[in-house]
C-alpha cells in the first residue's frame, strides 16, 4: 500500500498531494476498449411511492389502503425478526442482523407517516409513477495529475525513479481485463469528474459499481427552474450569457437533451427532473449523510415540498440563507440579496455534523452583547457609543465583556448572596450554581453589581467564536476576491462550510452538477474523496483548468499512513497580541469557573495546523463519460426496448432526412457555403443515410451518413459508411453528426486514402433537437463543417545524447470539402499533450491554457525549482521538450471554444527536423 509521504523540509517548494491509501474504486474500462466492452445492463426502473390524494382515505378502492397495509405489514414482520434475534443472549452478528431490520421496520414507518402528509401535485405527477434510466458504463478518457505535468516539465524527461503513471493512478489493467473483469477489481481511489446527464450517471454509480449507502454529502446545484437558457455558459471563454439569445444556446447534444427533457412543460417537468434525481441521490447517501439543493427564492417553496417527499421532513436539516454576490435590482421593490441551501439528512437521528465557529463579527451576525470594557487597571464601565460603533478604539489592555445572568428559570439553589457589602437574592428564579461557585465567581472577578441586579461578567475572549446559524451573510465576498470561471459560479465559502460541517477528511462527496468544478475544489482543499458531474463539455472544460492549475495549503495529516482518513492535527495557538488563532479554542463558562475546573475546548473543523511553504496541488483525477456509443443500438436488451429504439431511430433518420431537404445548405468559416440540391433517401441501402447533387458540382452524387441522436459517430459507422459510398461510386461521403469519436474523426480526415472516398465531417447543430424551442433558427447555421488542429512535431535539441521533441499546434483546420483546401484559426481555449500515448485513454502529461495566467499560482510557488520558460510554455502554442515513451507516438488534444475535444495522434518516428 503507498504510503502517503508528508512533506518535509527537504521537499520544500516542489509540489504534493494528498493520497487516499485505506479508500478504492471498483474498475472502469478505458475508452480504448469502448467498442469491445460487452458488459451490457439493462435499464433501471425507479417507482415512487406517493403520487396520492393529499387526503388520506382508507376505505373504496384508494390505492392508498394497499400501500399502507403493506408497510404496516412489513414494519411488523421486520420487527418480528429483530425480537427473535434479540431473544436470550444474542451473538454480536445477531445484533448487526436485528439492527438492520430494525431499519427496514423504520424505514416502512417513516413511508407510511409520509403517505399521510399533504404533498405538491404537478402536470405529470400522477399519471409518472415510475420512471426507467438506462444503465450505462462509464468509461475513462482521460488521466490528469498536475504532479505528473510538472514531472515531465522537470527533466524534460521521463525520470527513470518516478513511476509517472502512479502519478496519474493509472492501474494499467491489460485490455483483456478492462473487456471482461471490469467492475470487478478493486483499484486505488482516484477523484473523478464524469461527462453526463446526473440521472444516468448516479445510476451507473449505483448499479455498475454499487456505490449506495457510499456518499457521505452530495452538494447539488441544478438549475434554478426560472428561464430556458439560465444557469449555462455555451462558451469557456465567455462569462456573459443572454436569455433566450440564440447566439448563446448550448450546441451540444447531451446538454440539449437535458434541457429538452427539463422545460418541454416548463416548471411542471422541472419538478420531476429534480424529483428523479433527488431520489437517486438518496439512494447513494449513507446513513449519516447529508445533501444541500441550492436554489433561489423563485423556486424554493417548492423545491422544498419535493425534497420533503423524497426525504422525508423529520430529515429536513435547515434552510441556509447566503447572501450572493449580485442580487437581482429590482427597481420597483425589493432587490434580492440571497440564494437558499436545502439541507436534508439520509437520517437525521444520525447525522454526521461537525459543528463550525465564525469570529464574533463575522457570520453576519452582530455581537452588539459585548457592551462593556473593563480597563488595564481593573475599572469597569460600558462602552462608550463610539466606542461601540467602531469610531473610537477601546483603551490599550482593556477587556470586552458583556453582563449576563446568574439565574436560571428551573430548579436550583434558592439562596442570599453578599457582594460588595449587599445581599441579593435570586428572585422568583433560582441561582444557576452553589453558594461556594458563587464565591468563586466573586474570586475571579466575574461578578459585576448593575442597578438592582448581580450578574455574570463574560469576557469576549471566554469563547472567541460563535457556532455558525442559518445566516450566512459573509459569503458576498464578489469577484475580486474568488477568481470566477463560470457565470453561475457558487462561492467556495459556501461549498466549504457545507463539505465541512456534514463530513470528515477522506470522506466522499458527490455534485451531480459540477459547473466549474466548485464542490470538486473545495472537497479536494479540505482532503476528501470526490466525484463532479455535468451534462455539458463546457463548464467540464473550466472545472479540468481550475483543478489542474490549483494551490492548496497543506494541513498536516494525524496519520501519515492513512493519509487525510486519519484526520487532521489541531493545536492550540495565540499570536502576539493573545488572539487565539489554532485549531483549538477555548471555552470558558460559567461552569467551569464556579467549579474550579479546566476550561472546555472546541476544535474549529476549518483551522487545522498548516505545514507552510509546501505547495499543494490537486491530486490525480479522471475524467469519465457515459455517451453511448452507437453500438448501444444492437444491445441486447429486451425486446420491446430494442424495437422502441430502433423505431426510434429511424424516425430520426426521416427527420433528419427532411432537415437536410429543407436546409440544403452547409456552411464553412468564412462565410463560404456548399448547397445540396435532390436531397433524398438512397435506394436499397445498408448504412448511408441520405444522397444529393451538390449545386455547381460533379454530376456525381455525394452519399450522407447521419449519427446517432445521442450519442457520438463511431469510427465503425464511418468505416461501414464510407466502404458502401465507394463501392457505390458516389463522388464524397459527409459524415453528420451531434458530436464524433477522436479515432471516428481521424478515419474521416483519412477516407481517401484508407477506403477510397474523400470524406468531410459536418457538424450538426443540436437546436435540431429542441424541436420548437428554438424557432427562429437560422438555416444557414444547422450544418457546419467542423475544425481539425493542425500541429507539427519536430526534433528539438539532444539532451544527454537522448532525442527530444517539441509540438507545435499552429491553430485549428478547417476543410473546405468544394475548394479542397484548409482555412485556419489560432487562438483556442486549452490544448494538452499525451507524449507516450497508449490508445487506450489520453495522460494529459503537459496542459497549456494559451494567453492565460493560468499557471500563475503555481509558478509563482515554485519559482525556486522551475524557470521561467517552463511556464512561458505552457501558456503558449509551442511545447516544452519531451523524450519519446515506450509507445513512440504523442497525442495532442485540442478544446475549442464550445469545449468540443480534438484529437490527433502523431508517430515520433517521422518527425520533421
Ligand atoms: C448552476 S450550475 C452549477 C454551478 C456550480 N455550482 C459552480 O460553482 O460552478 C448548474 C450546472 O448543472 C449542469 N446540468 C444541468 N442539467 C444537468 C443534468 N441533467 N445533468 C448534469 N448536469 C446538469 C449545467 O450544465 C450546469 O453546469
Amino acid at each position: 500500500m503507498a504510503k502517503t509521504k508528508s512533506p518535509t523540509k527537504s521537499n520544500f517548494e516542489s509540489a504534493e498531494n494528498y493520497k487516499y491509501p485505506g479508500s478504492v474504486n471498483l474498475m472502469r474500462p478505458e475508452v480504448g476498449v469502448q467498442a469491445q466492452f460487452q458488459k451490457r445492463k439493462a435499464p433501471q426502473r425507479y417507482r415512487y411511492d406517493d403520487s396520492l390524494s393529499p387526503i388520506l382515505e382508507w376505505d373504496g378502492q384508494n390505492p392508498a389502503r394497499e400501500r399502507g397495509e403493506a408497510r404496516i405489514a412489513r414494519a411488523e414482520q421486520e420487527l418480528a425478526e429483530a425480537k427473535k434475534k434479540l431473544s436470550g443472549t444474542p451473538e454480536p452478528w445477531e445484533i448487526v442482523a436485528a439492527n438492520g431490520h430494525l431499519a427496514i421496520a423504520q424505514e416502512a414507518v417513516r413511508e407510511l407517516k409520509a403517505m399521510g402528509n399533504p404533498f405538491l401535485n404537478w402536470a405529470g405527477k400522477a399519471e409518472r409513477l415510475s420512471f426507467e434510466v438506462p444503465t450505462i458504463p462509464l468509461f475513462i478518457h482521460e488521466r490528469l495529475s498536475t504532479k505528473a505535468i510538472l514531472e515531465t516539465l522537470k527533466g524534460h524527461r521521463r525520470d527513470k525513479q518516478i513511476d509517472m503513471l502512479d502519478l496519474w493512478g493509472d492501474p494499467q489493467h491489460p485490455i483483456a481485463d478492462q473487456v471482461l473483469r471490469a467492475y470487478e477489481h478493486k483499484d486505488k481511489w482516484v477523484n473523478r469528474m464524469i461527462l453526463g446527464d446526473s440521472l444516468v450517471v448516479m445510476n451507473s454509480l449505483l448499479h455498475y459499481e454499487n456505490l449506495g449507502g457510499q456518499v457521505q454529502m452530495i452538494y447539488m446545484d441544478p438549475p434554478y427552474g426560472v428561464s430556458f437558457g439560465s444557469n449555462f455558459q455555451p462558451f469557456v471563454r465567455k462569462r456573459d450569457v443572454g436569455h433566450n439569445d440564440d447566439q448563446d444556446m448550448t450546441r451540444e447534444p447531451e446538454m440539449v437533451q437535458a434541457y429538452r427533457d427539463t422545460w418541454e412543460l416548463g416548471l411542471h417537468s422541472y419538478l420531476s427532473y429534480l424529483r428523479d434525481r433527488l431520489v437517486l441521490a438518496r439512494e447513494l447517501l449513507t446513513s449519516s449523510g447529508s445533501i444541500f439543493v441550492q436554489i433561489s427564492d423563485e423556486n424554493l417553496h417548492h423545491v422544498r415540498e419535493v425534497a420533503d417527499e423524497v426525504f422525508g421532513t423529520d430529515n429536513a436539516v435547515a434552510i441556509i440563507d447566503f447572501a450572493k454576490t449580485s442580487g437581482l435590482a429590482a427597481s420597483d421593490a425589493l432587490a434580492t440579496a440571497c440564494d437558499y441551501l436545502l439541507w436534508y439528512a439520509k437520517d437525521r437521528a444520525q447525522i454526521k455534523y461537525r459543528p463550525l465557529f465564525v469570529g464574533r463579527s463575522s457570520g453576519g451576525e452582530s455581537a452588539t452583547p459585548y457592551s462593556w470594557v473593563e480597563l488595564a487597571n481593573g475599572q469597569r464601565r460600558s462602552m462608550t457609543k463610539e466606542e461601540r460603533e467602531g469610531v473610537t478604539p477601546i483603551p490599550t489592555g482593556s477587556k470586552i465583556f458583556r453582563i449576563d445572568n446568574l439565574t436560571k428559570p428551573g430548579p436550583g439553589s434558592r439562596y442570599a448572596f453578599e457582594f460588595e457589602g449587599r445581599k441579593y437574592e435570586p428572585g422568583k428564579r433560582w441561582w444557576g450554581t452553589t453558594p461556594e461557585g458563587m464565591g468563586n465567581l466573586g474570586k475571579k472577578r466575574r461578578l459585576i453589581a448593575v442597578g438592582n441586579g448581580l450578574y455574570y461578567v463574560r469576557y469576549a475572549n471566554d469563547f472567541p467564536v460563535q457556532p455558525l446559524r442559518t445566516l450566512w451573510a459573509d459569503t458576498a465576498t464578489g469577484g475580486f476576491v474568488e477568481e470566477k470561471y463560470y457565470v453561475v459560479q457558487t462561492n467556495s465559502k459556501v461549498v466549504s462550510r457545507c463539505v465541512l460541517m456534514t463530513t470528515d477528511p477522506g470522506d466522499l462527496v458527490l455534485d451531480p452538477t459540477c459547473g466549474s468544478g466548485t464542490t470538486a475544489y473545495c472537497a479536494e482543499q479540505w482532503g476528501r474523496r470526490w466525484i463532479t458531474v455535468d451534462t455539458s463539455r463546457v463548464p467540464l472544460a473550466l472545472a479540468r483548468q481550475r483543478l489542474l492549475t490549483a494551490t492548496y495549503d497543506w494541513y498536516e495529516l494525524k496519520d501519515e499512513s492513512r493519509g487525510p482518513a486519519g484526520g487532521f492535527v489541531y493545536k492550540r495557538r495565540q499570536n502576539s497580541k493573545g488572539a487565539e488563532v489554532g485549531g483549538i479554542v477555548p471555552h470558558v463558562t460559567l461552569k467551569s469557573i464556579a467549579n474550579n475546573e479546566r476550561p472546555e475546548e472546541e476544535v474549529l473543523v476549518d483551522r487545522p495546523e498548516i505545514q507552510s511553504r509546501v505547495t499543494r496541488v490537486t491530486g490525480p483525477f479522471c475524467v469519465e463519460a457515459t455517451i453511448p456509443t452507437p453500438q448501444d443500438f444492437e444491445a441486447a436488451q429486451s425486446e420491446t426496448a430494442a424495437a422502441s429504439e430502433s423505431q426510434t431511430r429511424v424516425s430520426f433518420t426521416d427527420r433528419m432526412l427532411e432537415i437536410l431537404r429543407r436546409s440544403p445548405v452547409l456552411r464553412l468559416e468564412g462565410n463560404k457555403t456548399v448547397t445540396l440540391k435532390s436531397v433524398r433517401s438512397p435506394a436499397k441501402t445498408l448504412s448511408l443515410s441520405a444522397e444529393a447533387l451538390v449545386q455547381n458540382g460533379v454530376e456525381k452524387p455525394v452519399a450522407f451518413i447521419f449519427g446517432p441522436e445521442n450519442g457520438a459517430v463511431s469510427e465503425k459507422l464511418v468505416y461501414q459508411a464510407a466502404k458502401e459510398a465507394s463501392a457505390k461510386n458516389y463522388s464524397h461521403l459527409y459524415v453528420t453528426g451531434f458530436a464524433i469519436q477522436p479515432n471516428a474523426r481521424m478515419l474521416v480526415e483519412q477516407c481517401a486514402n484508407v477506403v477510397g472516398i474523400p470524406a468531410t465531417y459536418v457538424q450538426a447543430t443540436p437546436d435540431l433537437m429542441m424541436g420548437d424551442l428554438l424557432k427562429n433558427m437560422r438555416s444557414s447555421q444547422i450544418f457546419s463543417v467542423c475544425g481539425l488542429p493542425e500541429v507539427q512535431v519536430r526534433n528539438g535539441r539532444k539532451r544527454d545524447g537522448i532525442a527530444q521533441y517539441e509540438v507545435e499546434l499552429l491553430g485549428l483546420d478547417v476543410f473546405d470539402p468544394v475548394a479542397m483546401e484548409v482555412n485556419h484559426g489560432d487562438d483556442v481555449p486549452a490544448w494538452f499533450l499525451d507524449t507516450d500515448y497508449n490508445e487506450l485513454c489520453f495522460h494529459v502529461s503537459q496542459a497549456f491554457f494559451p494567453r492565460t495566467g493560468a499557471w500563475e499560482k503555481l509558478k509563482k510557488a515554485l519559482k525556486a525549482e522551475y524557470d521561467t520558460s517552463v511556464w512561458n510554455h505552457l501558456a503558449g502554442t509551442i511545447s516544452a521538450p519531451f523524450e519519446a515513451g515506450e509507445h513512440r507516438q504523442v497525442a495532442i488534444k485540442v478544446i475549442d471554444d464550445r469545449g468540443n475535444e480534438l484529437l490527433i495522434v502523431k508517430s515520433l518516428g517521422d518527425a520533421k527536423r
